[in-house]
């Protein structure tokens, strides 16, 4: 599912397989489909096997919760900022349910970057089915600032690892499989 700027979901749009999330692995309190969920633990206990702490601050939000996000944003900014750094209700990938945003304790989304946690997840993220979702130079095809918190889970490993290795963003890659399938079309025509 491709959910971003030009590609949106409806306001009743709700994931199936809703789980909650214990505050084991989280701050405060969060929702995110089952599947996710087992990933995601699965990739905090290998992370603390290696004394690191990963936890999770935003997860599924719902269409009206996202619309509360980006107006807070606006109010506080400009329409122009909030659009940069928040989806507007019904375009974020949040909704979907496949979404976590991930830091460390004692440290918040602004130095994440600079974290083992965020080293680790680089490396290591793929293995568990999940993707950086908004990289460094690639805000002009994604339509968002860098966020290195925010992961997106694909499911597949080796997709994953593909997009994390080569460090294109999800739609670079989904328009290279359209691409190929373009070229397929033609050549059985
Ligand atoms: N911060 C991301 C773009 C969102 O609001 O979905
Ligand atoms: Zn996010």
């Amino acid at each position: 599912m491709l959910v971003n700027k030009f590609h949106y979901l409806t306001k009743d749009y709700t994931p199936d397989n809703i789980v909650e999330v214990k505050n084991t692995y989280a701050y405060g309190s969060n929702e995110i489909i089952e599947e996710v969920y087992n990933a995601f633990k699965n990739m905090w206990t290998a992370a603390k096997k290696e004394n690191l702490s990963l936890i999770i601050t935003s997860s599924y939000r719902d269409y009206e919760f996202q619309e509360r996000l980006w107006n807070n944003y606006a109010a506080a900014n400009s329409e122009e900022w909030a659009d940069s750094v928040a989806a507007r209700a019904g375009y974020s990938e949040h909704q979907t349910g496949f979404t976590l945003d991930i830091v460390t304790y004692n440290s918040n989304m602004n130095d994440f970057e600079e974290t083992d946690e965020f080293k680790w997840l680089q490396k290591n993220a793929y293995k568990y089915g999940f993707i950086l979702r908004y990289q460094k130079g690639k805000e002009n095809i994604t339509g968002y600032n860098y966020e290195p918190w925010h992961f997106r889970y694909i499911g597949d490993i080796d997709i994953a690892k593909e997009i994390m290795e080569r460090g294109i963003c999800f739609e670079e890659y989904i328009q290279e499989v359209k691409s190929k399938i373009e070229k397929l079309k033609k050549s059985i025509n």
